[in-house]
């Protein structure tokens, strides 16, 4: 196997989104391609359904990983991208993010001495409880080419002095929200389906929250108790810890919520179109709600954000996670207590060019 492809590796559901644009300009440019999912999200749902709806390739290398503990699941996923990335010898690995699987595949090449570029470098929360955090340090740590979103990540990256080099190219999200609203308005029939009219639209996964039962309460009171009705796609951890804890029925019968799965990308986008307003703990959607084409208020339902930028620009606020300061926030956003700045601070959708640009002079 020559030493020439561009192995690019995805493992969950916003990877999947975010790499899509790069996937689709490398082989608009004829560059081989070896794409790889490590199998940190499995459910058809979570996983296959976007590979399908965004037409992207069926993946040279596919696995499941379907272990509960995050060193087994890091661990795991390190092993077998190792045997893979010697296998191939890629000239270059590209991963996005800041998940587990980001932060084995990008050690798994290290170790196979294959230099890492990081799509979405440079975002910080200054949070540790957080996972993402370390993981998007460290691999920023061990990346030969960084691919900064904004100003601010680049800076962040600088004071931490990373050895690898820096480049400024805005958001793949913006590419893939731009690249597939319009397929979305036309193919997506989800809202034949809700049962509202007017609707927030909320989605809640990280770690941090839902695995905490104050947390998870004041999550579930709010969107009982919210002045306006919520449409809610659950995430399987979520749904898991809703069981668990018993609010499961709570929040499935009640008038004000209405619960879905995990649901595929044109309609997940269609409901962000229409939607009043965003309540989230998403990292991707921060980012989305900025596009040109969506510009809806977030209310992130967390104590920090990474991603300052949609905050400054009027798009997005850390509203934290108590259910009266998220009540008190929806009625705000209700009466246009939002202004947004006129253009998105993730860019204007030419991200995927600008990195694959990159890519072709430096790892050629
Ligand atoms: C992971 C990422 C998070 C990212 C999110 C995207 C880490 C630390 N977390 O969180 O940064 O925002 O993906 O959605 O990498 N599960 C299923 N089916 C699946 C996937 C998950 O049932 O296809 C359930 C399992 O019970 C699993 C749990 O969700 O143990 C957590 O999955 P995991 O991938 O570890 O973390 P996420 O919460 O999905
Ligand atoms: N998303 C989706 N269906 C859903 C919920 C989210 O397609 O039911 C998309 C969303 O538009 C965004 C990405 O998934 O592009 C965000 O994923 P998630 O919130 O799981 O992860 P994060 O961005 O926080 O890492």
């Amino acid at each position: 196997m020559p030493m020439n492809e561009i192995m690019l590796i995805v493992g969950t559901r916003p990877e999947i989104i975010k790499m899509a644009p790069v996937a689709r300009t490398l082989q608009a440019k004829s560059i081989p391609l070896i794409f790889v999912h490590c199998g940190q999200h499995y459910d058809y749902n979570m996983s296959q359904q976007f590979i399908e709806e965004l037409e992207l390739p069926k993946p040279d290398y596919g696995f499941e990983v379907k272990v509960s503990s995050p060193s087994l699941q890091t661990g795991r996923i390190m092993a077998i991208i190792g045997k893979v990335v010697n296998k191939v010898k890629p000239r270059l690995v590209l991963v996005e993010g800041d998940t587990n699987g980001v932060l084995a595949s990008g050690l798994a090449a290290l170790k196979m001495n294959v230099p890492v570029g990081h799509v979405e470098a440079g975002l910080r929360s200054f949070d540790l409880r957080m996972p993402e955090e370390h993981n998007r340090r460290l691999v920023d740590h061990i990346s030969a080419y960084l691919f900064a979103p904004t100003e601010n990540s680049r800076k962040n990256l600088e004071k931490e002095n990373v050895w690898g080099k820096i480049f400024v190219t805005g958001n793949t999200v913006i590419d893939a929200v731009m690249q597939h609203l319009p397929i979305a308005e036309r193919k997506s029939k989800i809202l034949k389906k809700i049962k509202f009219d007017e609707f927030a639209l909320a989605t809640a996964h990280r770690a941090e929250n839902v695995d905490d039962l104050v947390v998870l309460r004041n999550l579930v009171e709010a969107f009982v108790e919210a002045p306006i009705q919520i449409v809610y796609p659950v995430h399987p951890r979520t749904q898991k810890r809703l069981r668990q804890q018993k609010m499961w029925k709570k929040l499935t019968t009640s008038k004000n919520v209405q619960t879905l799965p995990p649901l595929g990308y044109f309609d997940f986008l269609l409901l962000m179109k229409k939607c009043r307003m965003i309540i989230t703990d998403s990292g991707g959607i921060q980012e989305e709600a900025t596009a040109p084409t969506l510009r809806k208020p977030v209310l992130v339902t967390r104590l920090s954000t990474e991603r300052p930028e949609a905050v400054r620009s009027g798009f997005a606020k850390v509203v934290g996670v108590e259910k009266e300061g998220i009540l008190e926030n929806i009625k705000r956003a209700l009466i246009g207590g939002f202004s947004f700045s006129k253009f998105s601070p993730y860019g204007n959708g030419d991200s995927a060019m600008k990195i694959v640009d990159i890519v072709m002079k430096e790892a050629s």
